[in-house]
């Protein structure tokens, strides 16, 4: 298609969303926003983004940060490795962000998009972003039918984006490309009525806007169900580190049992774990189940409460803190959300 980067960049200039990481050369900004932005919505990354660089303004605020100040900024975010790949990262630079496209996708936590997005936004190298959105864009213009989760179907749309891309300003065409799939080709009721390209695009020509792009393999959800316990104990409560090697690995959690299947209080009290921890105390049930989605699983929670004499010994494992203070400790969603019910 002649012409593609000419009316994207126009249909920019008319539609592009103001945002901070936009419009600066700063690297550092540039990488901490597309971190943000892989697995989250711009609406909510806004003002994580803000908070975020305000703490850690550069490298060396970052790299001199502990781990868990850097979780607690992440808090609420998910996918939680970004933020310990992002400390990570900027530990190993000692001050300096790379400045080559193989030094950038060198860094943890950056693939190819993100490689592409930081270097063409603070770099002007023409590197073409792809993701998401692109395949979508890319498949419905040019009436892909190849699965766009297939090798063969990754290479054909990498290979066309950067075809199409605009060297003289990779940053803008770039940055056009994600708005115009985010606002404009959506997944689910794209507006075509008003879009420029509605007389070269193949899947609107054929009726296929809604069916492109075409995936093949579905994602395996697998279904956990959590027994979370919020122990009372005077003013104090109980808390632990999530295990190594599992989700929202480095956050904080309550004491919770992980059961194959959803269980009741009764069969909670005759567990090993329950007995060995509270004893003959028995569980009262406050909150559940609460149904937590996220990308690979769904997540079932029941949110228990014990009472526990003041003078009995914290159990191995955990740590005994200030109710008043769990805000200083970084958790998972689903359980900060029920803390603050608990107020
Ligand atoms: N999603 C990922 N990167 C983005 C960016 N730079 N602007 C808007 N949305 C994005």
């Amino acid at each position: 298609m002649k012409d593609f980067s000419k009316i994207l960049l126009n249909w920019y200039k008319l539609h592009k969303r103001v945002l901070p990481w936009r419009d600066i050369q700063d690297p550092y900004r540039i990488w901490i926003s597309e971190i943000i932005l892989q697995q989250t919505r711009v609406a909510q990354g806004y003002d994580y983004f803000l908070r975020f660089v305000k703490r850690f303004p550069d490298i060396d605020t970052l790299a001199a940060a502990s781990e868990d100040e850097v979780l607690k900024y992440w808090e609420g975010l998910g996918y939680y490795s970004r933020a310990r790949n992002l400390h990570a990262a900027a530990k190993s630079m000692k001050g300096v962000f790379p400045t080559t496209y193989e030094g950038v996708l060198g860094l943890k936590g950056v693939g190819e998009y993100t490689a592409a997005a930081i270097c063409s936004f603070a770099y002007r190298m023409p590197y073409a972003v792809v993701d998401g959105n692109v395949y979508r864009v890319l498949a419905r213009l040019f009436g892909i039918h190849t699965p766009t989760d297939s090798t063969e179907g990754k290479k054909e749309i990498a290979a066309l984006a950067q075809k199409l891309l605009d060297k003289k300003y990779p940053d803008d065409h770039n940055q056009a490309i994600m708005d115009f799939g985010a606002t404009q080709c959506m997944p689910q009721s794209p507006n075509c009525q008003i879009c420029p390209f509605v007389k070269k695009c193949k899947a609107h020509a054929a009726g296929e806007v809604e069916l492109l792009p075409i995936r093949t393999a579905k994602v395996q959800t697998a279904n956990r169900y959590f027994s979370y316990i919020y122990v009372k104990q005077g003013t104090d409560t109980w808390i632990r580190r999530r295990p190594a090697r599992d989700i929202w690995q480095g956050l904080y959690e309550l004491p919770m049992l992980e059961t194959p299947k959803a269980i009741t209080a009764d069969d909670l009290k005759k567990t090993d774990f329950w007995k060995n921890t509270f004893g003959r105390k028995s569980p009262l049930l406050v909150q559940g189940p609460v149904k937590h989605v996220l990308s690979h699983r769904v997540i079932y929670a029941w949110f228990y409460e014990v009472q526990i004499p003041p003078a009995s010994a914290v159990a191995p494992g955990y740590i005994k803190v200030e109710a008043s203070s769990l805000e200083k400790y970084a958790f998972a969603r689903l359980v900060q959300k029920f803390l603050t019910t608990q107020k």
